[in-house]
């Protein structure tokens, strides 16, 4: 990494680096379609992507890393394309956990894992505990099969017969134990929460790129970082 790189981190880390980031990580079938090649190919990049990311927010001291990997509605894709996201993210859970251990990421999968094959399942709750550890730099959460109107359902049945606030209520949802987002990045254009983290993104601030999943890389996410240190943060209060 340049000079720059290691200056604009440091600028960064002068300001308040949020806690918590998400990431709606979208745009590889585009990215694939203006180069000519398949829509698995762009799935194929988008890892890498994601791998970049996880680093850059580990270095910038972010927590939390939230991201939208497979929603509840992605299975009305070809089953073709459905299938290469499920071998993709065998691959990546038996090649990638190493790595995570060494760079101390914690990761974490959120959402109805049950509808996955049975090896998935065991390779995901392998790779959550081969990484969880009391400290980590960073969570990783894969939000994978998840949908925010099926989690907040999820949550009314838990929560049944007894006395909710929204404190406690969040306690029944895939993400309890977590803040809130604090800045929310959606890439590739889309203008829409495509129904990631309903309940959570209540006061989240949205950060926009035109710039499709494959394409993201460290600068670009410390120029997300940049843009939330300059807003101004209400809740509903007065500045
Ligand atoms: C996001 O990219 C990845 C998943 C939904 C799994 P898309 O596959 O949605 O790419 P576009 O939006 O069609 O370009
Ligand atoms: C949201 O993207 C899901 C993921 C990024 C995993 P979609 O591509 O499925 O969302 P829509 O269909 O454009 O709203
Ligand atoms: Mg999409």
């Amino acid at each position: 990494m340049g000079i720059w790189t290691d200056i604009q981190r440091h600028q960064l880390r002068q300001g308040l680096i949020p806690r918590h980031v998400a990431i709606i990580m979208d745009g590889n079938g585009t990215w694939a379609r203006r180069r000519g090649l398949p829509r698995t190919a762009g799935h194929a990049r988008g890892a890498e992507a994601l791998r970049r990311a996880a680093t850059e927010a580990a270095t910038l001291g972010i927590q939390y890393l939230s991201v939208y990997a497979f929603s509840t509605e992605n299975w009305k894709r070809p089953p073709e394309e459905v299938a290469y996201l499920m071998k993709l993210f065998g691959q990546s859970l038996r090649e990638k956990v190493p790595e995570l251990v060494e760079q101390q990421i914690a990761i974490r999968f959120l959402g109805n894992l049950k509808k996955f094959s049975p090896t998935l399942q065991k390779l995901m709750r392998r790779a959550e505990q081969k990484t969880s550890r009391p400290a980590p730099r960073l969570t990783v959460n894969v939000l994978i099969n998840y949908g925010g109107r099926a989690e907040i359902i999820r949550a009314i049945q838990k929560s049944k017969n007894k006395k909710v606030s929204a404190a406690t209520f969040a306690q029944y949802l895939y993400t309890a134990g977590l803040p809130d987002p604090d800045l929310l990045i959606r890439t590739s254009g889309q203008l829409r929460l495509s129904n990631f983290l309903l309940w959570q993104s209540a006061y989240t601030e949205f950060w926009f790129t035109q710039k499709c999943w494959p394409d993201f890389n460290g600068r670009l996410f410390r120029q997300a970082v940049r843009d939330f240190q300059k807003r101004q943060r209400r809740q509903g209060g007065l500045a």
